[in-house]
Protein backbone atom coordinates (compact mmCIF):
# COMPACT_ATOMS: atom_id res chain seq x y z
CA UNK A 1 0.00 0.00 0.00
CA UNK A 2 1.29 3.55 -0.91
CA UNK A 3 1.62 5.66 2.40
CA UNK A 4 1.21 8.79 0.91
CA UNK A 5 -2.54 8.65 -0.31
CA UNK A 6 -3.69 8.32 2.92
CA UNK A 7 -8.03 8.04 1.74
CA UNK A 8 -8.12 5.48 4.60
CA UNK A 9 -8.52 6.00 8.18
CA UNK A 10 -6.19 7.85 10.05
CA UNK A 11 -4.33 5.38 12.59
CA UNK A 12 -3.78 8.03 15.37
CA UNK A 13 -6.32 8.68 17.74
CA UNK A 14 -5.83 12.54 17.70
CA UNK A 15 -5.01 14.12 14.36
CA UNK A 16 -2.60 17.25 14.64
CA UNK A 17 -3.16 19.69 12.05
CA UNK A 18 -1.55 23.26 12.18
CA UNK A 19 -1.66 26.40 9.55
CA UNK A 20 0.58 29.06 8.74
CA UNK A 21 1.23 31.15 6.61
CA UNK A 22 5.07 30.78 5.81
CA UNK A 23 6.43 26.83 6.49
CA UNK A 24 10.04 26.87 6.38
CA UNK A 25 11.84 23.60 6.79
CA UNK A 26 15.66 24.13 7.85
CA UNK A 27 17.29 26.18 10.49
CA UNK A 28 20.22 27.41 8.71
CA UNK A 29 21.34 30.54 6.97
CA UNK A 30 18.77 30.31 4.39
CA UNK A 31 15.85 29.39 6.12
CA UNK A 32 16.18 32.10 9.20
CA UNK A 33 17.08 34.57 6.81
CA UNK A 34 14.03 34.06 5.00
CA UNK A 35 11.95 34.10 8.61
CA UNK A 36 13.06 37.51 9.45
CA UNK A 37 11.88 38.87 6.16
CA UNK A 38 8.61 37.10 6.11
CA UNK A 39 7.98 37.33 9.70
CA UNK A 40 7.03 40.90 8.79
CA UNK A 41 3.91 40.07 7.22
CA UNK A 42 2.45 36.93 8.53
CA UNK A 43 2.81 33.67 10.88
CA UNK A 44 6.06 31.96 10.57
CA UNK A 45 6.66 28.09 11.38
CA UNK A 46 10.43 26.88 11.24
CA UNK A 47 10.54 22.80 11.03
CA UNK A 48 14.03 21.31 11.80
CA UNK A 49 14.80 17.97 12.70
CA UNK A 50 17.72 18.04 15.30
CA UNK A 51 18.93 20.70 17.22
CA UNK A 52 17.70 24.43 16.13
CA UNK A 53 21.34 25.37 15.50
CA UNK A 54 22.77 21.99 13.85
CA UNK A 55 23.03 22.49 9.98
CA UNK A 56 26.15 23.33 7.72
CA UNK A 57 25.73 27.06 8.93
CA UNK A 58 27.36 26.24 11.64
CA UNK A 59 30.56 24.51 10.57
CA UNK A 60 31.28 27.10 7.88
CA UNK A 61 35.00 28.20 8.77
CA UNK A 62 36.16 30.08 5.47
CA UNK A 63 33.67 33.05 5.61
CA UNK A 64 31.05 34.83 3.11
CA UNK A 65 32.10 36.46 0.12
CA UNK A 66 31.53 40.13 -0.80
CA UNK A 67 32.47 43.13 -2.60
CA UNK A 68 33.15 45.10 0.47
CA UNK A 69 35.73 48.06 -0.99
CA UNK A 70 38.59 48.52 -3.74
CA UNK A 71 40.93 47.03 -5.03
CA UNK A 72 38.17 44.83 -5.63
CA UNK A 73 34.71 45.41 -8.11
CA UNK A 74 31.98 43.25 -8.94
CA UNK A 75 33.31 42.45 -12.00
CA UNK A 76 36.23 40.70 -10.67
CA UNK A 77 33.90 38.35 -8.35
CA UNK A 78 31.41 37.69 -11.59
CA UNK A 79 34.51 36.88 -13.48
CA UNK A 80 36.20 35.07 -10.42
CA UNK A 81 32.96 33.35 -10.14
CA UNK A 82 32.05 32.23 -13.99
CA UNK A 83 35.30 31.18 -14.62
CA UNK A 84 35.29 28.47 -11.43
CA UNK A 85 31.47 27.45 -12.67
CA UNK A 86 33.71 26.54 -15.88
CA UNK A 87 31.07 27.59 -18.78
CA UNK A 88 27.90 26.13 -16.80
CA UNK A 89 26.90 29.20 -14.61
CA UNK A 90 23.71 31.22 -15.45
CA UNK A 91 25.70 34.77 -16.37
CA UNK A 92 22.71 36.96 -15.33
CA UNK A 93 22.21 35.23 -11.96
CA UNK A 94 26.12 35.50 -11.31
CA UNK A 95 25.71 39.65 -12.19
CA UNK A 96 22.55 39.80 -9.72
CA UNK A 97 24.15 37.91 -7.19
CA UNK A 98 27.33 39.37 -7.08
CA UNK A 99 26.04 42.64 -6.97
CA UNK A 100 23.57 42.17 -3.85
CA UNK A 101 26.32 40.81 -1.93
CA UNK A 102 27.39 44.17 -0.17
CA UNK A 103 23.60 45.32 0.76
CA UNK A 104 23.33 41.44 2.10
CA UNK A 105 26.27 41.34 4.42
CA UNK A 106 25.33 44.89 5.49
CA UNK A 107 22.03 43.15 6.36
CA UNK A 108 23.28 40.55 8.41
CA UNK A 109 25.93 42.59 10.19
CA UNK A 110 22.74 44.46 10.86
CA UNK A 111 21.10 41.79 12.59
CA UNK A 112 24.22 41.11 14.77
CA UNK A 113 26.80 39.17 12.91
CA UNK A 114 30.10 40.18 13.63
CA UNK A 115 33.18 39.94 11.31
CA UNK A 116 36.92 40.75 11.92
CA UNK A 117 38.64 44.14 11.18
CA UNK A 118 41.98 44.72 10.73
CA UNK A 119 43.63 47.53 13.49
CA UNK A 120 42.35 49.93 10.71
CA UNK A 121 38.91 49.32 11.18
CA UNK A 122 38.38 47.76 7.91
CA UNK A 123 37.11 44.20 7.39
CA UNK A 124 39.85 41.73 7.50
CA UNK A 125 39.26 39.79 3.74
CA UNK A 126 40.77 36.66 3.50
CA UNK A 127 41.47 34.58 0.39
CA UNK A 128 40.79 31.33 -1.03
CA UNK A 129 40.77 29.11 -3.98
CA UNK A 130 39.65 30.62 -7.03
CA UNK A 131 39.35 34.22 -5.91
CA UNK A 132 41.45 37.13 -7.56
CA UNK A 133 40.92 39.46 -4.85
CA UNK A 134 40.58 39.02 -0.60
CA UNK A 135 37.24 39.48 -0.21
CA UNK A 136 36.23 37.09 2.31
CA UNK A 137 34.63 38.17 5.67
CA UNK A 138 35.23 36.16 8.28
CA UNK A 139 34.76 35.84 12.18
CA UNK A 140 38.39 33.70 13.00
CA UNK A 141 37.59 30.06 11.54
CA UNK A 142 34.11 29.88 12.64
CA UNK A 143 32.18 32.18 10.30
CA UNK A 144 29.11 29.77 10.30
CA UNK A 145 28.65 29.53 13.82
CA UNK A 146 28.82 33.81 14.43
CA UNK A 147 25.83 33.70 11.80
CA UNK A 148 23.48 30.63 13.11
CA UNK A 149 24.11 32.60 16.60
CA UNK A 150 23.21 36.23 15.58
CA UNK A 151 20.19 35.06 12.88
CA UNK A 152 18.61 32.55 16.11
CA UNK A 153 19.23 35.39 18.48
CA UNK A 154 16.90 36.90 16.16
CA UNK A 155 14.24 34.73 15.46
CA UNK A 156 13.87 33.73 19.50
CA UNK A 157 12.60 37.35 20.19
CA UNK A 158 10.11 37.69 16.82
CA UNK A 159 7.04 37.35 17.93
CA UNK A 160 5.81 36.07 14.58
CA UNK A 161 7.99 32.95 14.35
CA UNK A 162 8.25 29.87 16.05
CA UNK A 163 10.72 27.28 15.63
CA UNK A 164 9.91 23.29 16.29
CA UNK A 165 12.88 21.43 16.71
CA UNK A 166 13.43 17.59 16.38
CA UNK A 167 10.15 18.17 13.82
CA UNK A 168 11.14 15.62 10.64
CA UNK A 169 9.74 16.39 7.44
CA UNK A 170 8.91 13.67 5.81
CA UNK A 171 7.24 14.59 2.41
CA UNK A 172 5.53 17.76 0.46
CA UNK A 173 1.27 17.89 0.59
CA UNK A 174 0.27 18.50 -3.25
CA UNK A 175 -2.63 17.19 -5.24
CA UNK A 176 -1.64 13.65 -5.42
CA UNK A 177 -2.96 13.61 -1.35
CA UNK A 178 -6.17 14.39 -2.93
CA UNK A 179 -5.97 11.15 -4.67
CA UNK A 180 -5.51 13.35 -8.03
CA UNK A 181 -2.18 12.02 -9.96
CA UNK A 182 0.98 13.82 -10.48
CA UNK A 183 2.91 12.11 -13.43
CA UNK A 184 4.84 15.14 -14.95
CA UNK A 185 7.29 17.04 -13.65
CA UNK A 186 6.16 19.88 -16.10
CA UNK A 187 2.27 19.30 -14.32
CA UNK A 188 1.12 22.20 -12.44
CA UNK A 189 1.89 20.92 -8.84
CA UNK A 190 0.87 23.05 -6.09
CA UNK A 191 2.13 22.46 -2.59
CA UNK A 192 0.23 22.85 0.22
CA UNK A 193 2.38 21.86 3.21
CA UNK A 194 4.06 18.67 4.52
CA UNK A 195 3.75 15.87 6.85
CA UNK A 196 6.69 15.74 9.52
CA UNK A 197 7.12 13.81 12.21
CA UNK A 198 7.00 15.01 15.54
CA UNK A 199 10.39 12.78 17.12
CA UNK A 200 8.95 13.81 19.93
CA UNK A 201 5.72 12.24 20.23
CA UNK A 202 6.28 9.80 17.61
CA UNK A 203 3.43 11.21 15.63
CA UNK A 204 3.06 12.10 11.97
CA UNK A 205 1.57 16.05 12.14
CA UNK A 206 -0.35 17.92 9.02
CA UNK A 207 1.55 21.05 8.54
CA UNK A 208 -0.80 23.33 6.01
CA UNK A 209 0.72 26.58 4.86
CA UNK A 210 0.20 29.55 1.80
CA UNK A 211 3.82 29.37 1.22
CA UNK A 212 6.36 27.02 1.62
CA UNK A 213 10.24 27.24 1.76
CA UNK A 214 12.90 24.31 1.21
CA UNK A 215 16.05 25.07 3.40
CA UNK A 216 16.92 21.90 4.22
CA UNK A 217 20.82 22.01 2.99
CA UNK A 218 22.93 19.80 1.59
CA UNK A 219 23.91 15.97 0.95
CA UNK A 220 27.52 15.39 2.20
CA UNK A 221 26.61 11.99 3.77
CA UNK A 222 25.63 10.72 -0.11
CA UNK A 223 29.06 9.95 0.63
CA UNK A 224 31.18 8.01 3.12
CA UNK A 225 33.48 10.83 3.75
CA UNK A 226 32.47 14.19 4.49
CA UNK A 227 32.37 17.55 6.05
CA UNK A 228 28.96 17.70 6.53
CA UNK A 229 27.22 17.07 9.84
CA UNK A 230 25.13 14.03 10.04
CA UNK A 231 21.68 16.22 9.12
CA UNK A 232 23.10 16.56 5.08
CA UNK A 233 20.85 13.67 3.85
CA UNK A 234 19.52 15.32 1.02
CA UNK A 235 15.55 15.49 2.06
CA UNK A 236 14.36 18.44 0.90
CA UNK A 237 15.91 17.37 -2.47
CA UNK A 238 14.42 13.93 -2.42
CA UNK A 239 10.99 15.22 -1.18
CA UNK A 240 10.88 17.62 -4.45
CA UNK A 241 12.00 14.89 -6.80
CA UNK A 242 9.23 12.60 -5.39
CA UNK A 243 6.56 15.41 -5.54
CA UNK A 244 7.43 15.92 -9.25
CA UNK A 245 9.11 18.98 -8.84
CA UNK A 246 12.40 19.62 -11.18
CA UNK A 247 16.62 19.45 -10.08
CA UNK A 248 19.29 20.33 -12.00
CA UNK A 249 23.02 19.87 -12.19
CA UNK A 250 22.64 16.83 -9.83
CA UNK A 251 25.86 15.48 -11.17
CA UNK A 252 28.20 18.14 -9.65
CA UNK A 253 29.06 17.41 -6.19
CA UNK A 254 31.90 19.32 -4.70
CA UNK A 255 34.96 17.47 -3.03
CA UNK A 256 36.50 19.40 -0.40
CA UNK A 257 40.54 19.27 -0.77
CA UNK A 258 41.61 19.67 2.48
CA UNK A 259 39.68 17.60 5.50
CA UNK A 260 41.49 16.34 8.59
CA UNK A 261 42.92 12.70 7.93
CA UNK A 262 42.07 11.51 11.00
CA UNK A 263 40.17 7.59 9.63
CA UNK A 264 38.13 7.60 12.60
CA UNK A 265 36.48 10.75 12.95
CA UNK A 266 33.33 11.15 11.26
CA UNK A 267 32.08 13.63 9.92
CA UNK A 268 35.76 14.74 8.68
CA UNK A 269 36.78 18.58 10.52
CA UNK A 270 37.53 20.91 7.69
CA UNK A 271 41.24 22.29 7.44
CA UNK A 272 39.70 25.67 5.90
CA UNK A 273 40.62 26.52 1.98
CA UNK A 274 41.50 29.93 4.04
CA UNK A 275 44.85 28.27 5.38
CA UNK A 276 46.13 28.22 1.99
CA UNK A 277 44.97 31.65 0.88
CA UNK A 278 47.24 32.40 4.05
CA UNK A 279 50.02 30.64 2.38
CA UNK A 280 50.05 26.98 3.19
CA UNK A 281 51.00 25.13 0.64
CA UNK A 282 50.24 21.66 -0.09
CA UNK A 283 53.05 19.04 -0.47
CA UNK A 284 53.59 15.04 -0.66
CA UNK A 285 54.25 13.78 2.66
CA UNK A 286 57.92 13.54 1.55
CA UNK A 287 58.19 17.08 1.67
CA UNK A 288 57.44 17.81 -2.59
CA UNK A 289 55.21 20.86 -3.86
CA UNK A 290 52.60 19.16 -6.72
CA UNK A 291 49.87 21.63 -7.37
CA UNK A 292 52.36 23.83 -9.75
CA UNK A 293 51.79 21.08 -11.92
CA UNK A 294 48.46 20.85 -12.31
CA UNK A 295 47.62 24.75 -12.34
CA UNK A 296 49.61 27.84 -12.07
CA UNK A 297 47.67 28.90 -9.72
CA UNK A 298 49.22 26.58 -7.21
CA UNK A 299 47.35 25.28 -3.91
CA UNK A 300 45.08 27.89 -4.40
CA UNK A 301 43.43 27.28 -7.47
CA UNK A 302 39.52 25.95 -7.70
CA UNK A 303 38.34 22.99 -5.41
CA UNK A 304 37.90 20.80 -8.57
CA UNK A 305 41.77 20.91 -9.81
CA UNK A 306 43.15 20.39 -6.38
CA UNK A 307 40.93 17.81 -5.15
CA UNK A 308 41.44 15.77 -8.38
CA UNK A 309 45.38 17.03 -8.31
CA UNK A 310 45.41 15.44 -4.74
CA UNK A 311 43.19 12.50 -5.59
CA UNK A 312 45.74 11.91 -8.30
CA UNK A 313 48.97 11.90 -6.24
CA UNK A 314 47.83 9.43 -3.65
CA UNK A 315 46.89 7.04 -6.29
CA UNK A 316 50.12 7.68 -7.89
CA UNK A 317 52.01 7.20 -4.69
CA UNK A 318 49.97 4.96 -2.84
CA UNK A 319 49.74 7.43 0.47
CA UNK A 320 46.72 7.68 2.41
CA UNK A 321 47.01 11.86 2.63
CA UNK A 322 48.52 14.56 1.55
CA UNK A 323 50.78 17.77 3.63
CA UNK A 324 49.70 20.92 4.47
CA UNK A 325 52.35 22.77 5.29
CA UNK A 326 52.04 26.17 7.35
CA UNK A 327 55.26 25.85 8.95
CA UNK A 328 57.03 29.32 7.25
CA UNK A 329 53.76 31.46 8.24
CA UNK A 330 53.67 33.96 10.77
CA UNK A 331 52.98 32.12 13.84
CA UNK A 332 51.04 34.39 16.09
CA UNK A 333 48.94 35.41 13.12
CA UNK A 334 48.01 32.02 12.18
CA UNK A 335 46.70 31.14 15.65
CA UNK A 336 44.87 34.27 15.56
CA UNK A 337 42.79 33.52 12.47
CA UNK A 338 42.30 29.93 12.97
CA UNK A 339 41.74 29.09 16.71
CA UNK A 340 39.77 26.32 16.51
CA UNK A 341 42.20 24.80 13.62
CA UNK A 342 44.68 24.96 16.06
CA UNK A 343 42.96 23.46 19.00
CA UNK A 344 41.70 20.53 17.31
CA UNK A 345 45.26 19.80 16.01
CA UNK A 346 46.86 20.11 19.76
CA UNK A 347 44.16 17.74 20.47
CA UNK A 348 45.33 15.43 17.82
CA UNK A 349 49.34 16.11 18.81
CA UNK A 350 49.61 18.35 15.55
CA UNK A 351 50.96 22.01 16.72
CA UNK A 352 50.83 23.24 12.85
CA UNK A 353 53.50 25.84 13.51
CA UNK A 354 55.90 22.71 13.85
CA UNK A 355 54.39 19.95 12.45
CA UNK A 356 52.27 19.79 8.86
CA UNK A 357 48.33 18.71 8.78
CA UNK A 358 47.78 15.58 7.10
CA UNK A 359 44.56 16.63 4.43
CA UNK A 360 42.43 13.97 1.94
CA UNK A 361 39.53 15.25 -0.01
CA UNK A 362 35.88 14.83 1.62
CA UNK A 363 32.78 15.50 -0.08
CA UNK A 364 31.20 18.70 0.81
CA UNK A 365 29.24 20.77 -0.93
CA UNK A 366 26.11 19.85 -3.73
CA UNK A 367 26.30 22.33 -6.61
CA UNK A 368 22.81 21.17 -8.11
CA UNK A 369 19.72 20.63 -6.45
CA UNK A 370 16.00 22.03 -6.73
CA UNK A 371 15.66 23.70 -9.71
CA UNK A 372 14.65 27.62 -9.07
CA UNK A 373 14.20 31.12 -10.49
CA UNK A 374 15.42 33.97 -10.06
CA UNK A 375 12.68 34.74 -7.44
CA UNK A 376 13.30 31.52 -5.84
CA UNK A 377 10.55 30.02 -6.86
CA UNK A 378 10.89 26.14 -7.56
CA UNK A 379 8.68 24.45 -10.39
CA UNK A 380 5.88 23.19 -7.75
CA UNK A 381 4.02 26.02 -7.63
CA UNK A 382 4.02 27.86 -3.94
CA UNK A 383 7.10 26.06 -3.23
CA UNK A 384 10.54 28.18 -2.75
CA UNK A 385 13.83 26.95 -1.92
CA UNK A 386 16.99 28.45 -0.67
CA UNK A 387 20.49 27.40 0.32
CA UNK A 388 22.66 24.13 -0.75
CA UNK A 389 19.14 22.29 -1.07
CA UNK A 390 18.73 24.89 -4.43
CA UNK A 391 20.05 25.44 -7.56
CA UNK A 392 20.27 28.48 -8.97
CA UNK A 393 22.71 28.77 -11.66
CA UNK A 394 24.96 30.43 -9.51
CA UNK A 395 27.78 27.80 -8.96
CA UNK A 396 27.65 26.04 -12.75
CA UNK A 397 29.65 23.09 -12.46
CA UNK A 398 32.01 23.74 -9.48
CA UNK A 399 31.05 26.53 -6.50
CA UNK A 400 33.56 29.19 -5.91
CA UNK A 401 34.52 29.15 -2.24
CA UNK A 402 32.61 30.92 0.35
CA UNK A 403 29.97 31.98 -2.54
CA UNK A 404 27.16 29.28 -0.98
CA UNK A 405 26.46 31.82 2.13
CA UNK A 406 26.20 34.71 0.10
CA UNK A 407 23.96 32.92 -2.56
CA UNK A 408 21.68 31.62 0.67
CA UNK A 409 21.11 35.05 1.76
CA UNK A 410 20.74 36.86 -1.63
CA UNK A 411 18.02 33.84 -2.56
CA UNK A 412 16.52 33.70 0.78
CA UNK A 413 15.72 37.88 0.19
CA UNK A 414 14.11 37.11 -3.18
CA UNK A 415 12.39 34.67 -2.25
CA UNK A 416 11.22 36.56 1.05
CA UNK A 417 10.24 39.42 -0.93
CA UNK A 418 7.98 37.51 -3.91
CA UNK A 419 6.32 35.37 -1.24
CA UNK A 420 5.41 38.67 0.77
CA UNK A 421 3.83 39.66 -2.44
CA UNK A 422 2.07 36.35 -2.94
CA UNK A 423 0.95 34.45 0.30
CA UNK A 424 -2.35 36.13 0.49
CA UNK A 425 -3.50 35.06 -2.81
CA UNK A 426 -3.13 31.52 -1.59
CA UNK A 427 -5.72 29.69 0.64
CA UNK A 428 -4.89 26.91 2.53
CA UNK A 429 -5.90 22.99 1.55
CA UNK A 430 -8.22 22.11 4.29
CA UNK A 431 -8.78 18.31 2.81
CA UNK A 432 -5.85 16.33 2.42
CA UNK A 433 -6.34 13.17 4.81
CA UNK A 434 -4.11 12.29 7.83
CA UNK A 435 -1.11 10.07 7.01
CA UNK A 436 -1.83 6.49 6.85
CA UNK A 437 0.68 3.87 8.84
CA UNK A 438 -1.62 1.17 7.83
CA UNK A 439 0.20 -1.88 7.30
CA UNK A 440 3.28 -0.77 9.15
CA UNK A 441 5.35 -2.37 11.99
CA UNK A 442 8.38 -1.09 13.82
CA UNK A 443 11.74 -2.05 12.13
CA UNK A 444 12.64 -5.37 13.14
CA UNK A 445 16.18 -4.99 12.97
CA UNK A 446 17.62 -1.56 12.62
CA UNK A 447 21.08 -3.18 11.59
CA UNK A 448 19.41 -3.55 8.70
CA UNK A 449 19.17 0.34 7.84
CA UNK A 450 22.89 0.95 8.85
CA UNK A 451 23.80 -1.81 6.91
CA UNK A 452 22.70 0.05 3.49
CA UNK A 453 23.73 2.94 4.37
CA UNK A 454 27.05 2.23 4.44
CA UNK A 455 26.71 -0.04 1.32
CA UNK A 456 25.63 3.06 -0.51
CA UNK A 457 27.48 5.14 0.75
CA UNK A 458 30.54 2.95 -0.44
CA UNK A 459 29.08 2.80 -3.75
CA UNK A 460 28.75 6.76 -4.30
CA UNK A 461 32.56 6.32 -2.98
CA UNK A 462 34.00 3.84 -5.06
CA UNK A 463 32.44 4.69 -8.25
CA UNK A 464 30.92 8.25 -8.47
CA UNK A 465 33.34 10.42 -6.60
CA UNK A 466 36.29 12.81 -7.29
CA UNK A 467 36.97 10.68 -11.09
CA UNK A 468 34.33 8.82 -12.85
CA UNK A 469 34.13 6.44 -15.95
CA UNK A 470 31.02 5.27 -17.93
CA UNK A 471 31.89 1.55 -16.36
CA UNK A 472 32.15 2.97 -12.82
CA UNK A 473 28.59 4.30 -13.41
CA UNK A 474 26.78 1.56 -15.13
CA UNK A 475 28.54 -0.19 -11.69
CA UNK A 476 27.19 1.89 -9.71
CA UNK A 477 23.33 2.36 -11.31
CA UNK A 478 23.23 -1.42 -11.04
CA UNK A 479 24.32 -1.86 -7.30
CA UNK A 480 22.22 0.94 -6.08
CA UNK A 481 19.21 -0.58 -7.56
CA UNK A 482 19.31 -3.17 -5.44
CA UNK A 483 19.90 -1.62 -2.14
CA UNK A 484 17.04 1.47 -3.54
CA UNK A 485 14.31 -1.63 -3.78
CA UNK A 486 15.06 -3.28 -0.72
CA UNK A 487 15.06 0.06 0.98
CA UNK A 488 11.74 0.93 -0.51
CA UNK A 489 9.97 -2.20 0.57
CA UNK A 490 11.41 -1.83 3.90
CA UNK A 491 9.70 1.47 3.54
CA UNK A 492 6.03 -0.07 2.58
CA UNK A 493 6.18 -1.81 5.72
CA UNK A 494 8.05 -0.27 8.50
CA UNK A 495 6.99 2.50 10.84
CA UNK A 496 8.69 5.65 9.87
CA UNK A 497 11.56 6.91 11.57
CA UNK A 498 14.13 9.38 10.73
CA UNK A 499 17.06 6.93 10.22
CA UNK A 500 14.72 4.84 7.82
CA UNK A 501 13.70 8.00 5.51
CA UNK A 502 17.22 9.20 5.63
CA UNK A 503 18.65 6.27 3.84
CA UNK A 504 15.58 6.66 2.23
CA UNK A 505 16.38 9.95 0.52
CA UNK A 506 20.31 9.41 0.86
CA UNK A 507 19.31 6.58 -2.25
CA UNK A 508 17.43 8.61 -3.89
CA UNK A 509 19.51 11.64 -3.86
CA UNK A 510 22.60 9.00 -4.72
CA UNK A 511 20.35 7.38 -7.79
CA UNK A 512 19.64 11.03 -9.01
CA UNK A 513 23.23 11.87 -9.03
CA UNK A 514 24.41 8.72 -10.99
CA UNK A 515 21.63 9.25 -13.85
CA UNK A 516 22.90 13.38 -14.19
CA UNK A 517 26.66 11.83 -14.44
CA UNK A 518 25.62 9.53 -17.31
CA UNK A 519 23.95 11.66 -18.73
CA UNK A 520 26.78 14.29 -19.10
CA UNK A 521 28.93 12.83 -21.85
CA UNK A 522 31.88 14.96 -20.98
CA UNK A 523 34.20 16.06 -18.67
CA UNK A 524 33.54 19.48 -16.76
CA UNK A 525 34.05 21.32 -13.37
CA UNK A 526 33.65 18.90 -10.78
CA UNK A 527 32.49 16.52 -13.11
CA UNK A 528 35.40 14.47 -14.12
CA UNK A 529 35.10 11.43 -16.37
CA UNK A 530 38.32 9.35 -17.49
CA UNK A 531 36.21 8.32 -20.46
CA UNK A 532 35.83 11.94 -21.62
CA UNK A 533 38.93 13.21 -20.25
CA UNK A 534 40.87 14.73 -23.27
CA UNK A 535 42.50 18.85 -22.67
CA UNK A 536 42.39 18.68 -18.71
CA UNK A 537 45.18 18.61 -16.47
CA UNK A 538 47.33 15.51 -15.83
CA UNK A 539 45.12 12.87 -14.20
CA UNK A 540 45.93 9.44 -14.57
CA UNK A 541 42.94 7.10 -15.31
CA UNK A 542 43.45 5.08 -12.12
P1 LIG B 1 21.96 24.21 6.36
O1 LIG B 1 22.71 25.25 7.07
O2 LIG B 1 22.61 22.90 6.19
O3 LIG B 1 20.58 24.00 7.14
C1 LIG B 1 19.72 22.95 6.77
C2 LIG B 1 18.65 22.81 7.82
O4 LIG B 1 17.64 21.93 7.37
C3 LIG B 1 19.15 22.23 9.13
O5 LIG B 1 18.55 22.96 10.16
C4 LIG B 1 18.62 20.80 9.11
O6 LIG B 1 18.44 20.23 10.37
C5 LIG B 1 17.30 21.03 8.41
N1 LIG B 1 16.72 19.83 7.77
C6 LIG B 1 17.29 19.04 6.83
N2 LIG B 1 16.43 18.06 6.49
C7 LIG B 1 15.31 18.23 7.23
C8 LIG B 1 14.07 17.53 7.35
N3 LIG B 1 13.80 16.42 6.67
N4 LIG B 1 13.14 18.01 8.21
C9 LIG B 1 13.39 19.11 8.97
N5 LIG B 1 14.55 19.80 8.90
C10 LIG B 1 15.48 19.37 8.05
N6 LIG B 1 30.07 28.03 2.63
C11 LIG B 1 30.57 29.27 2.51
O7 LIG B 1 30.04 30.09 1.76
N7 LIG B 1 31.66 29.63 3.25
C12 LIG B 1 32.29 28.79 4.10
O8 LIG B 1 33.25 29.16 4.76
C13 LIG B 1 31.80 27.46 4.21
N8 LIG B 1 32.41 26.57 5.01
C14 LIG B 1 31.84 25.34 5.18
C15 LIG B 1 32.42 24.45 6.09
C16 LIG B 1 31.83 23.24 6.35
C17 LIG B 1 32.46 22.27 7.33
C18 LIG B 1 30.63 22.89 5.66
C19 LIG B 1 29.96 21.58 5.93
C20 LIG B 1 30.07 23.75 4.74
C21 LIG B 1 30.67 24.98 4.48
N9 LIG B 1 30.12 25.88 3.58
C22 LIG B 1 30.65 27.13 3.46
C23 LIG B 1 28.85 25.59 2.92
C24 LIG B 1 27.73 26.32 3.66
O9 LIG B 1 27.96 26.23 5.05
C25 LIG B 1 26.38 25.73 3.35
O10 LIG B 1 26.20 25.60 1.98
C26 LIG B 1 25.27 26.62 3.90
O11 LIG B 1 25.49 26.90 5.25
C27 LIG B 1 23.94 25.92 3.72
O12 LIG B 1 22.96 26.66 4.39
P2 LIG B 1 21.46 26.18 4.31
O13 LIG B 1 20.67 27.10 5.14
O14 LIG B 1 21.07 25.98 2.89
O15 LIG B 1 21.48 24.70 4.94
C1 LIG C 1 36.44 26.57 3.69
O1 LIG C 1 36.50 27.32 4.66
O2 LIG C 1 37.42 26.09 3.14
C2 LIG C 1 35.09 26.24 3.15
C3 LIG C 1 34.63 27.35 2.32
C4 LIG C 1 33.47 26.94 1.47
O3 LIG C 1 33.08 25.78 1.44
O4 LIG C 1 32.96 27.82 0.78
Amino acid sequence: MNKSIALARNLYLYSVKRKVDFLIIGSGIAGLSYALKVAEHGKVLILTKANEDESNTKYAQGGIAGVMHKPDTYEKHIQDTLVCGDGLCNEEVVRMVVTESTERIKELIEWGARFDKNPKGEFDLGKEGGHSENRILHHKDNTGFEIERALLARVHVHPNIEILDHYFALELLTQHHLGKKVTSRSSDTECYGVFALNTHTNRIEQLLSRITLMATGGAGHVYATTTNPVIATGDGIAMVYRAKGKLENMEFFQFHPTSLYNPDERPSFLITEAMRGFGGILKTIDGKEFMQKYDRRGSLAPRDIVARAIDNELKLRGDDFVHLDCRHLDKEGLIRHFPNIHKKCLSLGIDFTKDCIPVVPASHYMCGGIKVDMNGRSTIKNLYASGECSCTGLHGANRLASNSLLEAIVYAHLSATDSIGQFKNVNFCESIPEWNAEGTASPEEMVLITQSLREAQSIMTNYVGIVRSNLRLKRAFDRLLIIHNETENLYERTTVSPELCQLRNIIKVSYIIIKYAMMRKESIGLHYNIDYAKNLVQISSS
